[in-house]
């Protein structure tokens, strides 16, 4: 399967001027043929970002829990995928920080995958404890995001690995390490497992967030066991996440 870098831009840049020269500067620059390289950027950005180029996909940062009617502000899945959005970020811990849970993360799953939408689910703890603690923390999230959702379905969802504490904007943050990284990435395929099979939990594609860089890109992918990244702050800078796609080119984990 082939590995994926997303760029996620969160609310950034001000300007759909400097929103589509981020967005050539990265198509442009793209060479690589194994990898799927995906860029987040704000809805509004979307439909132009579409006509530069289509060697990057489009994913967006959020989706709504209901696919039409009656709720001012929201966007729908369907709206999404009408307009060629291949994937949609949800959960993402900042969401999560403005009062988003696992119930209605788990309705957003549910709606984006019935409008064809591939979920990233965020997944991650705000901070690690001696007792291990953050282990059930993330596994409560796993189970209460994915539920009554189908075996099949759930081997779909992209499950994106985002430990707070590692996150480029969180205060006093601290680097995650590739064995971090790896520890967890097992106990979300066992918890996945448990939930679905041994075959689905070992297709499911997991990805690792955390101020992820051109310079430590490489172990998260080699040491890391992911099947790609999901780049924040690094996204925004065309030559740092063009090299964090080559670098991921020629990982081999
Ligand atoms: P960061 O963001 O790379 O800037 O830490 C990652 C994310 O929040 O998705």
């Amino acid at each position: 399967m082939k590995k994926i870098i997303i760029g996620n831009w969160k609310m950034n840049p001000t300007s759909i001027k400097q929103a589509s020269k981020i967005f050539s500067s990265v198509s442009s620059g793209l060479k690589n043929k194994n990898i799927e390289v995906v860029v987040a950027p704000p809805f509004v950005y979307i439909e132009k970002l579409k006509k530069i180029s289509k060697k990057v996909s489009i994913a967006s940062q959020d989706a709504s829990f209901i696919d039409k009617g009656p709720y001012t502000g929201e966007v729908s899945g369907e709206m999404l995928r009408e307009i060629g959005v291949k994937y949609a970020i949800l959960g993402h811990s900042e969401r999560r920080h403005m009062g988003e849970d696992n119930e209605l993360i788990n309705k957003k799953i549910k709606s984006v995958l019935f409008s064809g939408v591939t979920p990233v689910l965020c997944v991650g703890e705000d901070d690690r404890d001696d007792n291990h603690e953050y282990f059930n923390f993330v596994k409560s999230q796993l189970l209460e995001c994915l539920k009554g959702i189908k075996k099949d379905s759930i081997s779909k969802v992209i499950i994106a690995y985002e430990p707070v504490w590692a996150i480029s904007t969180t205060v006093d943050r601290r680097d995650a390490t590739a064995h971090d990284c790896e520890e967890m990435v097992i106990f979300i395929r066992k918890v996945i497992s448990s939930i679905t099979s041994p075959v689905l939990a070992k297709k499911i594609r997991i990805l690792y967030g955390g101020s992820v860089n051109d310079r430590d890109a490489g172990e998260f992918l080699t040491k890391g066991g992911v099947d790609g990244l999901l780049v924040g702050k690094a996204s925004l800078d065309p030559k740092k996440f063009l090299k964090i796609v080559n670098i991921c080119e020629v990982s081999k984990n």
